[in-house]
This record gives structure tokens, C-alpha cells and sequence, in this order.
């Protein structure tokens, strides 16, 4: 009985043992298993089923954590890094990328060998090695034609080598594995891997990767690395906005009366969509209404401010599946059918060449206020000073500007061609320029010549530019030129005094009303009127009306 008993044990594990050597895929290369459905449905061009067998004695596998791992790779661990330019419009190609990264002071050479980096020093000091694997020496005693050789230069699966004149450089043999299937490549340290997603399950997926190098007539592990991926059935779009004089282009904060240029970048990477006419439909939330184009840039000025939801549709028709059961490969054709706004519809063009709908939205929310619109340099003097100095020659530039009060002014001075930048200087605008902006910029420069001068006026959500050439003349003291400018020494007589009135009145006004915001406004302006009126009245000739002149010019 006992015997029996015996008998019937070693029956069964003599049964068992041929199921436990035959590995498949999946046992390897993955703890989850999809349902055969999955694997049917999801079919791949190119790849095989994990359910195929593995060639264990040639591929060794370890699990996590098994010491065996320590010796895979001389002088520490290879890490695979994987890229991927998901996610993908379902259809379209998703490439992944594997890089392998070698410990500190390895790399590979031109011919695939792995190799030592000279003056690196990895703490152990310089290495008195050359190579950290010579593969050319392991590949010269196996060339083709030798049987004993042909049975180790194989896939996990069996499968031979590809023939190629640059197979004694690949020594990595990568092994990839998604959706029950796999994919077999030899490589360098680096191997990447397209995938037609036709076939597969919208939503997110997982990808995985492991890694063997040589090792004379087997092979053995060195990484394995696993990240997921997205496919979808809507475009993927971003939408540049940019605008001139906007101070950040990030904030989706933009200015009144100044065209907003929209661009549309559609993620594309495998140029699926290229074949298609792709359509924008825009509601700028403006009650402007609908703007249809089939252009990927627009320009939008809002005339409002205030806050607006903006709304984009983007619609191609591109190569799908046949509502028929009888699908046939679609050839690309940019036919294009105008239809309605319900998604995925489909339709059928004779011939059978199938096309659907895809969509792409997208939705902001835009701020708009009000902003410099236009700065413009009116007027370029030089400054005489009354007493002869023997200072650096100093410039006034007029400026005026349109759009709300600036808060700063900046220059920047550079060669004449407007390149290489010399000097920048910013000072913030204390008063209030009000509806006529009109100021004056005093700056200096380092002797006479030509120079650019890039002016910019900003406040918190504008910054508008002018760029100008000036001339500046040398210092002539006590030369006929001082003479003839008697008229602009006059000027700065009177300037000098409007300075100490401006001054005086700037103090008087910032020390009183600033705490009181509303009062400012009114208090301010009468001010400013007054300002205004005695200018014209006492100084005709001085349109200064700059804060900068509160100190005495900065000579930079
Ligand atoms: C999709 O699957 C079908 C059959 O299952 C196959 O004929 C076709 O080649 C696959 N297409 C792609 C792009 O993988
Ligand atoms: C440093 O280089 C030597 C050279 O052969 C190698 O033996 C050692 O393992 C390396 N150490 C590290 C930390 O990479
Ligand atoms: C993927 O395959 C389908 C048909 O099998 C084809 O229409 C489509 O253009 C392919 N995509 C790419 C990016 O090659
Ligand atoms: C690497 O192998 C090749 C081929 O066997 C040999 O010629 C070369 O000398 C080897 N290099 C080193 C540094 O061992
Ligand atoms: C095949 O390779 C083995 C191992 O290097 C060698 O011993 C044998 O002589 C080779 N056979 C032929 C036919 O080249
Ligand atoms: C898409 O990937 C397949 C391999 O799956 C490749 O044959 C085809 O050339 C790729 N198409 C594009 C446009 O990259
Ligand atoms: C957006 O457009 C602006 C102007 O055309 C450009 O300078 C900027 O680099 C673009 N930004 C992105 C993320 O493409
Ligand atoms: C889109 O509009 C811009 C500016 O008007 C133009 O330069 C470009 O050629 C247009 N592109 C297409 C595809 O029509
Ligand atoms: C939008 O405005 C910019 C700058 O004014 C101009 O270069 C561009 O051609 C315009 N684009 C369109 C589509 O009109
Ligand atoms: C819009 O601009 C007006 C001046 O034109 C201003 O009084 C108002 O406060 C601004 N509104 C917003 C929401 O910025
Ligand atoms: C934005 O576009 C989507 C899709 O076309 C639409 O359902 C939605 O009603 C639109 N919203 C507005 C405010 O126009
Ligand atoms: C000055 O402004 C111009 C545009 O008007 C620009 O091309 C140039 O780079 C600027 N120069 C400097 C030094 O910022």
C-alpha cells in the first residue's frame, strides 16, 4: 500500500517536473498576468505571445533581491532608464527608449566594449584596467557558420540573431513586454521600440523591460525597469499664448487692445496626424462668437477687460477602424468630409478607406487688464552741465507711452548693434504720469560714439519696449559747440529749479497722501494739475516732468 503510494508520488512528480522546466515568458518577465483576452484583443505587429517558452539555461532570471544579482556587472549595478513620448492618440506610434546607465567611471566604446574612463577617478583610484568587458574577445570564438556557436546566439525564445555586419557591437540583449506580449532586440547601451497602437486598450499600460548582456556563451541579467504608459482617443494639445508688451507670458494674464497671438501644438510625435486636415474651432468667451480656421496659430485682441473662459476644439479625421466587420488596411487619404460636432462618428467612404473623428479640447482662463500699449522715444538731448566737469556725457530722452501709468523705466545701453549689452539700469516712476505720459530719462555713457538704447516701461502685468540709436558728441568745454547751445544751458538753468520744485512737491505729496489710497487719486491729480500749471507758466521751455529728477542725475 505504502509502496502504492510511493509509486503514484513519483508518477506525479514526474509529471510535474517537465511543466516546471518549461518557463514561459510571463513567469519570467512580469508578476502580472492579463487574461488571455486582453491578449487577443490587444495584438501587436511584430511581438509574440508571453505564453511561448523561455530558454531558461540560456537566460538565467533571479528574483528581486537574490545575491546572484550582486555579481551581474563588474564594479556595481547597470541602471536601465525608460522613456517613453507617451501618452498617444490611439493609432499613432509610441516609441520607448531604454538607456542603460553604467556605474561611475565605465562606458562604452565605438565598438560596443565596455571600457574604463581614463582619468576617472572612482575612489578606488585610477582603474589598472582597460576594459570592464572586452565582448570582442568572447564574439571571436563563436563566428557564424560554427554550430556550436549558432546555439547560443539566440533569443530567450529560441529565435536566432538577426545576421548583421554590426552584431559582434551588440551585446545587450533587450526583452520588452506589454499588453502578453514581448519584443526582442540586441543592442548597444541604448535600444528603443515603437509601438502601432491601433490594437490597444485605451487607458494606461504597463511596459516592461529586462536587460541581459554576454557572458561567453550565456547570458546574464543586469536590469530590469517597468513604466507606465497612456493611450487615448483624444489629441494632445498645448496652447502657446503670447503677446507683445505682456509681462508674464505664464500667468494667463494679458493685455487690453493688444492681439494675443494663440499657437496650437498638437503632441504628434509619430507625425500620425500629418496626413490630416485638422480643424480649430475657438470661443474666446467674449461673445465674439465661433472662429473656425484650419491654421494652427490665431490672433485674438480682447477689447474688454476682465475675465473670459476660453475654449478650443481641435477635430481631424484620421485613419480607424470600419464600422463593417470586414476591415481592410486603410490607405491614408486626406479626405475630409465636413460633419457635426458628435464625437467618434463614423463613416464610410467608398472604397472602404475608413476615417474618424478624433477631438483635442482645450479650456483657459484668461485675465485681461489694461497695460502699456506703445512707448515711444520723442525727443534725445545731451545735457550741458553748467559748471565744466569732467564727467561721463549725460543724454535725455523724452519718452512717451500710451495705456496705463508706468511704474519703472529701464534702460539698456549697448553697441550699435544692439547686441551686446553694456549697462542697465532701472528706476521705478513714482508719480503719476497720467493720460499724457510724458518723461524724461536722464542717463550717462561711457564717453562719445553710438550706442543702442533698448527703453522699456513696465507696470505689474505690462512691459513695452522702444529701441533707439543715439549719437552721443564728445565733452567740448569752453569749445564753440557750448556756445552755440546757449539755449540748452538755459534749459538746464531752469531745470535745476524745476527740480528742486518737483522735489519739494513730490515729497510734500508721496509724505501726505500716499497711506490714503482714494484721496491720492483726487489729491493727486490737483497736484499734478497744479504741477502741470506751473510748469507751463514759469518754465516754457522744460517738459520735464520726470521723477528720476527729484535726485540729482545718477551718473553710471
Ligand atoms: C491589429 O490586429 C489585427 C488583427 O488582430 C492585425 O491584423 C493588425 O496587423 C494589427 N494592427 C497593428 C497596427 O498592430
Ligand atoms: C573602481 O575601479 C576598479 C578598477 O578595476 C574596480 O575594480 C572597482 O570595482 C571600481 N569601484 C567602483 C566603486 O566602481
Ligand atoms: C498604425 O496602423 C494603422 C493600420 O494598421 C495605420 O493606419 C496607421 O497609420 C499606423 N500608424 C502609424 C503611426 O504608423
Ligand atoms: C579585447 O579582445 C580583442 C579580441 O580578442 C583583443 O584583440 C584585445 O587585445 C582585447 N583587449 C584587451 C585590452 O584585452
Ligand atoms: C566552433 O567553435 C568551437 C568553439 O570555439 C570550436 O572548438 C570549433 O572548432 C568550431 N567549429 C568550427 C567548424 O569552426
Ligand atoms: C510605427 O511603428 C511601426 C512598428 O510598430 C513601424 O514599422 C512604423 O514605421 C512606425 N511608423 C512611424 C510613422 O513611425
Ligand atoms: C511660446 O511662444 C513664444 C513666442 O512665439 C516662444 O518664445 C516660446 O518659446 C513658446 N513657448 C513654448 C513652450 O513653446
Ligand atoms: C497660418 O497663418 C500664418 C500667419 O498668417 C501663416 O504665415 C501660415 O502660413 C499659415 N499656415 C497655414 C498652414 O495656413
Ligand atoms: C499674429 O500677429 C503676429 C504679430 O503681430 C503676426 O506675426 C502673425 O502673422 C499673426 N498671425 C496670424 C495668424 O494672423
Ligand atoms: C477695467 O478698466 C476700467 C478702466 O477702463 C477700470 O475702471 C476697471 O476697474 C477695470 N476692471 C477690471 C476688472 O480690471
Ligand atoms: C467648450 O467646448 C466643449 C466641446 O466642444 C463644449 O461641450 C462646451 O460647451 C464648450 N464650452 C463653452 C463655454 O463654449
Ligand atoms: C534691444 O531690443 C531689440 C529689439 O528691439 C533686441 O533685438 C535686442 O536684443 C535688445 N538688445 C539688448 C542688449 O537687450
Amino acid at each position: 500500500m505504502g509502496c502504492l503510494y510511493c509509486f503514484l508520488g513519483l508518477l506525479l512528480l514526474a509529471a510535474r517536473l517537465p511543466l516546471d522546466a518549461a518557463k514561459r515568458f510571463h513567469d519570467v518577465l512580469s508578476s502580472e498576468r492579463p487574461s488571455g483576452h486582453m491578449r487577443e484583443h490587444n495584438r501587436l505587429n511584430g511581438w509574440s505571445s508571453d505564453e511561448n517558452d523561455w530558454n531558461e539555461k540560456l537566460y538565467p532570471m533571479w528574483k528581486r533581491g537574490d545575491p546572484r544579482w550582486r555579481n551581474s556587472w563588474k564594479g556595481g549595478h547597470v541602471q536601465a532608464v525608460l522613456t517613453s513620448d507617451s501618452p498617444a492618440l490611439v493609432g499613432s506610434n509610441i516609441t520607448f527608449v531604454v538607456n542603460l546607465v553604467f556605474p561611475r567611471c565605465q562606458k562604452e566604446d565605438a565598438n560596443g566594449n565596455i571600457v574604463y574612463e581614463k582619468n576617472c577617478r572612482n575612489g578606488t583610484g585610477p582603474s589598472p584596467d582597460l576594459y570592464v568587458y572586452n565582448w570582442t574577445a568572447w564574439a571571436e570564438d563563436s563566428d557564424w557558420g560554427n554550430d556550436t556557436a549558432q546555439s547560443f546566439h539566440v533569443f530567450p525564445d529560441g529565435r536566432p540573431f538577426p545576421h548583421h555586419h554590426r552584431w559582434r557591437k551588440w551585446s545587450f540583449v533587450y526583452v520588452f513586454h506589454t499588453l502578453g506580449q514581448y519584443f526582442q532586440k540586441l543592442g548597444q547601451c541604448s535600444a528603443s521600440v515603437s509601438i502601432n497602437t491601433t490594437n490597444v486598450t485605451l487607458g494606461p499600460q504597463f511596459m516592461e523591460v529586462t536587460v541581459f548582456r554576454r557572458d561567453r556563451r550565456t547570458y546574464v541579467p543586469i536590469a530590469k525597469v517597468k513604466d507606465v504608459y497612456v493611450v487615448t482617443d483624444q489629441i494632445l494639445i498645448f496652447v502657446n499664448m503670447s503677446q507683445k508688451n505682456d509681462r508674464n507670458s505664464s500667468d494667463e494674464t494679458f493685455l487690453r487692445d493688444i492681439p494675443i497671438m494663440f499657437n496650437v501644438l498638437i503632441h504628434d510625435p509619430s507625425h500620425f496626424l500629418s496626413a490630416s486636415t485638422i480643424n480649430y474651432k475657438w470661443n474666446f468667451g467674449d461673445n465674439t462668437g465661433l472662429f473656425v480656421s484650419n491654421n494652427h496659430t490665431l490672433n485674438h485682441t480682447y477689447v474688454l477687460n476682465g475675465t473670459f473662459n476660453l475654449n478650443l476644439t481641435v477635430q481631424a479625421a484620421v485613419p480607424g477602424p470600419c464600422p463593417s466587420p470586414s476591415p481592410r488596411p486603410p490607405r491614408p487619404t486626406p479626405s475630409f468630409s465636413p460633419v457635426d460636432d458628435s464625437p467618434l462618428e463614423l463613416w464610410e467612404i467608398p472604397d472602404e478607406d475608413c476615417k474618424i473623428h478624433r477631438y483635442g479640447h482645450f479650456k483657459a482662463t484668461i485675465t485681461i487688464v489694461e497695460g502699456i500699449l506703445e512707448v515711444n522715444i520723442v525727443e534725445m538731448t545731451e545735457v550741458l552741465m553748467p559748471v565744466p566737469q569732467p564727467d561721463d556725457p549725460l543724454m535725455d530722452f523724452v519718452v512717451t507711452c500710451q495705456g496705463t501709468s508706468p511704474t519703472e523705466v529701464c534702460t539698456v545701453v549697448s553697441d550699435p548693434t544692439c547686441q551686446v549689452a553694456q549697462d542697465t539700469v532701472c528706476n521705478p516712476v513714482e508719480v503719476d504720469v497720467g493720460d499724457a505720459c510724458l518723461l524724461t530719462v536722464r542717463r550717462a555713457f561711457n564717453g562719445s560714439g553710438t550706442y543702442c538704447v533698448n527703453l522699456t516701461l513696465g507696470d505689474s502685468a505690462s512691459l513695452a519696449l522702444t529701441s533707439t540709436l543715439v549719437s552721443v558728441p564728445g565733452r567740448h568745454l569752453g569749445s564753440p559747440l557750448r556756445m552755440a547751445n546757449g539755449g540748452a544751458l538755459a534749459s538746464v538753468g531752469c531745470l535745476a529749479i524745476l527740480v528742486t520744485v518737483i522735489a519739494l512737491l513730490v515729497y510734500k505729496k508721496h509724505k501726505e497722501y500716499k497711506p490714503i489710497e482714494n484721496s491720492t487719486e483726487v489729491k493727486g491729480k490737483g497736484l499734478d494739475g497744479f504741477l502741470e500749471h506751473a510748469k507751463v507758466k514759469f518754465f516754457p521751455r522744460c517738459q520735464e516732468k520726470d521723477p528720476l529728477l527729484k535726485n540729482p542725475p545718477r551718473v553710471l
